[in-house]
């Protein structure tokens, strides 16, 4: 630094100084003894806080927390919440004396000060709630003869309420809940205290017997819950009161006098108590809101009854009182203000009424002696309610749409069955049958393969092979591609052109989730699939073209590009993809392993040699998908020579197989709808989406792979195939697919296997509109099922079991969303036509 600047260095010292000077006077001044402003700022030295700094001559009382009168004598002090600890410091608050409003709750003060008791003379509300003071409370405090609030809530006082308290006359709040106090409720506070309006007693020991609290004439509000209280609760319910809280305590007698009405009594809680016999509420309590008198015993029968009259009521729990007889019509149309309600554990018998009108966010009526059907106007409420539970009861009930588990927690001993209209001999015997899916496999998605395969040859269909592993391997084509090759590389299907963005075929992985330890990368994808050459095309589906490869190893499989943008990002794309590959089962098309070639995500299937269902039906070549761009070149080119003998399957063009497959799709439909959490919509259910495995058992393929490879505005890819699209979609172009909207296009197909027939473009004879749906409904409600069916397999089986399956396919297809079955009923409805093989022929 250098000399010039010497003087004003000085300079600023000095007034630094200066300001430093005053500022000791200043403080000299608030220390000066015995003003206010010592025993304040003395009251946070002692706890070991700087004393509050004073701004301008205003002093002690422009300090937070402090008021003055206009003398500028501290009348009001709060320190709350400052996480003061230690106990209260003699010669600093008590001191205040004209201080009239004292409040230190929150901190952790741990004891009193005895000069506490020295601003009697003034003090009219203490609070000391919500520290830890321990030991008794002073008869000291009587010295309050002007105190109004008293606040000692949430301590650690012991020892009995002190009798003194009852010298308050003014007291108007009295708060000790949350300590350890013992003994009685002081009568002297009940006859000296005759101002109390609000007494707060709760969480403490108390014991004996609850005085006679008429004196208390103005009280509105009493706490004594979870205490030892025991006798009679007559003593608190005067007239008067708006609240009593008496839960949890011993008491064990009520009976009112007759005079009382409780008119005034808004919320009635003494539940946990020891109650007996009869609780009289005829007539009395008509602005009751709440109420509990969960866990007691009482008896009376026209309890329920006459709590149907009390039109205010929001919320009643008379859980576990031992009541019985029936929940009366008053419920449902009086109380309509009712939120909550909970009769659970009693011995309540009869129906559940229609309480649908009711806005109820809780409803328990668990563990009673309940019969009948639940009103399905209460179902459909439930799905807006926070709880509900309808356990251990004799119920039946229709809620389709619950998962099992939410089903199984609320209705536990419910029969979950839906009314349906089919052969009513066939829902008997299906009830104990069908135990729901405890299949609990995680999530999905699917795929959509609109694939399909180049056949076995006829010969080796016809014998209906069981075994897979008997497949060829087939040599891998020594690809004369060079790994060295790089990327993009364009390749065309036949109507579409897609790029793979790769620079280096060899760096991008191709995962296959069974086999973790093989790395294939795209360059064997592009090996397998001859540089995905049209001549290896099996279909172009919804999303993008369809290959037929062999990995290394001798894997078969069919490669689905998703040509579509999606919006979706790699790492999510992969998650979706690698979750899909967890989803196993039976009916369902397995996805092997996937690629992530640039944009295009490309999923890998399990070859499906045998064909779809579309294709079967309608005695389409096997190996080939139906698309629009098919044509008979398109499938001469395809095979390239190899046998394209038309196959006619003799042996699946019968009753049995057709029940089979329907049973299987049905299977895999209830299994994503009701087997997956989150429940997983197909969205695309056709006779082309049910494949055929090598040993002939149906799979359903394309589940939720519009999620991969759509955007969420492309509706394109989340119709419905023309055909199968239920009504309510062409009502709204809004409409969502729903697990009903699935049932629909299922019923579709099951007409189309019963019928033989396509759902568009066939002929349907006597029937203007030209659909299966509207044609086979009309027939079948006609009573004439048994003229539409497929003439192929008449004699293959019983004609009531076909017309049965009719039945259920016209269930499947109602016009309304709510009235068709959910895909577990079709299961159960399904497996109770079991075809035998002796029937046919
Ligand atoms: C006492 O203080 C606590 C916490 O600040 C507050 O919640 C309570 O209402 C006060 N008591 C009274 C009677 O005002
Ligand atoms: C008493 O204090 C407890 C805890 O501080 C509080 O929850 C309750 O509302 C108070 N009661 C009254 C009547 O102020
Ligand atoms: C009574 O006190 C208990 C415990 O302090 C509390 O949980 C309950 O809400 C209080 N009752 C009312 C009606 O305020
Ligand atoms: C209830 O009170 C009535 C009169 O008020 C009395 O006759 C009756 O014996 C009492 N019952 C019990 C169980 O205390
Ligand atoms: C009914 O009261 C009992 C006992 O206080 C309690 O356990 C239960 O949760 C209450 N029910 C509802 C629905 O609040
Ligand atoms: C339930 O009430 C019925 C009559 O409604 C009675 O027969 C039965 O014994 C009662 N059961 C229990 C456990 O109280
Ligand atoms: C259920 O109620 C019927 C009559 O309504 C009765 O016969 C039966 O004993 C009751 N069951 C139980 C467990 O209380
Ligand atoms: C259940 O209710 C049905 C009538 O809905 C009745 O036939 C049956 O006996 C009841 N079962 C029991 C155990 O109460
Ligand atoms: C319904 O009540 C039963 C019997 O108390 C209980 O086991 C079950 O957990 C409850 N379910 C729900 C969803 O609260």
């Amino acid at each position: 630094m250098g000399c010039c600047d010497g003087g004003g260095h000085r300079r600023t010292a000095l007034l630094f100084l200066a300001a430093a000077v005053a500022a000791c006077v200043a403080a000299a001044a608030a220390q000066e003894p015995n003003t206010d402003a010592y025993f304040v700022s003395g009251f946070f030295s002692k706890l070991g806080r700087p004393a509050p700094s004073s701004s301008g001559a205003s002093g002690v009382c422009s300090w937070p927390g402090v008021s003055c009168d206009g003398e500028g004598r501290v009348v009001a002090f709060s320190a709350a919440g400052m996480g003061l600890a230690g106990a209260i410091p003699e010669d600093t608050v008590g001191k205040l004396a004209r201080l009239q409003a004292l409040d230190l709750s929150g901190n952790r003060l741990t004891a009193l000060p005895n000069d506490l008791w020295e601003l009697g003379a003034s003090l009219r509300a203490l609070n000391l709630s919500g520290n830890a003071i321990r030991g008794a409370l002073p008869n000291n405090v009587g010295n309050f003869a002007l105190l109004q609030v008293l606040d000692v809530s949430h301590n650690a006082f012991t020892g009995a309420l002190p009798q003194a308290l009852g010298s308050i006359a003014g007291l108007q709040v009295l708060n000790a809940s949350h300590n350890q106090f013992q003994g009685q409720v002081p009568s002297a506070v009940v006859f000296g205290c005759g101002n109390l309006v609000a007494m707060d007693l709760s969480g403490n020991a108390l014991d004996g017997d609850l005085p006679d609290l008429s004196p208390l004439r103005s009280l509105a509000y009493l706490n004594l819950s979870g205490n030892r209280l025991g006798g009679s609760v007559v003593g608190a319910f005067q007239e008067q009161l708006r609240v009593i809280d008496l839960c949890n305590n011993r008491f064990s007698g009520l009976n009112f006098s007759s005079g009382y009405a409780g008119s005034a009594l808004v919320y009635l809680d003494l539940s946990g108590n020891e109650l007996l016999g009869e609780f009289n509420i005829a007539g009395r309590f008509r602005n009751l809101r709440h109420v509990n008198l969960a866990h007691n015993q009482l008896s009376n029968a026209n309890l329920l009854v006459s709590m149907g009259e009390i039109s205010e009521l929001e919320y009643v729990n008379l859980s576990s009182t031992g009541l019985h007889g029936q929940i009366p019509p008053q419920f449902s149309s009086r109380l309509v203000g009712l939120k909550v309600l909970d009769l659970s554990r009693n011995n309540i018998s009869g129906v559940v009424p229609d309480m649908s009108s009711l806005r109820l966010r809780v409803l328990d009526l668990s563990v009673n002696n309940l019969t009948g059907e639940i009103p399905v106007e209460l179902v459909k409420k439930l799905a807006s309610m926070d709880r509900f539970n309808f356990s251990y009861n004799n119920l039946t009930v229709c809620a389709s749409e619950l998962s099992p588990e939410a089903f199984a927690a609320a209705f536990a001993k419910s029969r979950n069955d839906c009314p349906i209209a089919v052969n009513p001999d066939s829902i008997k015997k299906s009830r104990g049958k069908r135990k729901g899916m405890k299949l609990a496999l995680a999530v999905v998605l699917s795929l959509f393969f609109s694939v399909l395969g180049l056949l076995c040859l006829a010969v080796a269909c016809r014998r209906r092979r069981k075994r897979c592993d008997t497949l060829p391997v087939v040599k891998q084509v020594s690809f004369k591609e060079e790994p060295a090759v790089s990327g993009p590389f364009a390749f065309q299907a036949d109507s579409t052109t897609w790029v793979a963005d790769v620079k280096v075929a060899t760096s991008v992985p191709v995962v296959i989730f069974e086999k973790p330890l093989l790395s294939f990368t795209f360059a064997d994808l592009l090996a397998a699939t001859s540089n995905f050459d049209r001549g290896t095309l099996l279909a172009e589906g919804r999303f993008g073209p369809v290959y037929r490869g062999f990995l290394p190893g001798g894997i078969q499989v069919a490669v689905k590009v998703l040509v579509h943008g999606s919006v979706m990002e790699d790492q999510d794309a992969a998650r979706e993809l690698e979750r899909l590959g967890r989803i196993k089962h039976p009916n369902l098309v397995p996805l092997t392993g996937y690629c992530l070639a640039g944009d295009q995500r490309i999923a890998i299937y399990e070859y499906m040699e045998n064909g779809n269902l579309h294709n079967l039906l309608h005695d389409l070549p096997l190996g080939v998908q139906m698309t629009e761009d098919w044509s008979r070149d398109t499938w001469e080119d395809n095979v390239d020579g190899v046998a394209t003998e038309i196959i006619t399957p003799e042996g699946t063009a019968t009753w049995m197989f057709r029940h089979k497959i329907a049973l299987g799709a049905a299977r895999a439909l209830a299994f994503l709808h009701h087997g997956c959490i989150p429940q997983i919509v197909h969205r695309d259910v056709k006779a082309s989406s049910i494949y055929f495995d090598c040993a002939m058992e149906p799979r359903l393929s394309d589940f939720g792979l519009s999620m991969i490879a759509g955007t969420s505005i492309d509706n394109d890819l989340l119709h419905h195939s023309p055909g199968y699209t239920p009504p309510e979609f062409s009502i709204s172009e809004n409409a969502m697919a729903t697990a009903k909207s699935d049932v629909y296009s299922f019923g579709v197909v099951l007409f189309e296997l019963v019928t033989g027939k396509k759902p568009l473009g066939d002929e349907y004879p006597d029937q203007k509109e030209a659909s299966l749906v509207n044609w086979a409904r009309a027939m079948v409600k006609a009573n004439l099922g048994s003229s539409i069916i497929d003439p192929k397999i008449r004699d293959t089986g019983l004609e009531r079991q076909m017309e049965e399956a009719l039945r259920i396919a016209y269930l499947c297809t109602a016009e309304l969303p709510s009235k068709r079955p959910a895909m577990q009923q079709i299961v159960g409805l399904l497996k109770d036509i079991e075809p035998k093989v002796a029937e046919q022929h």
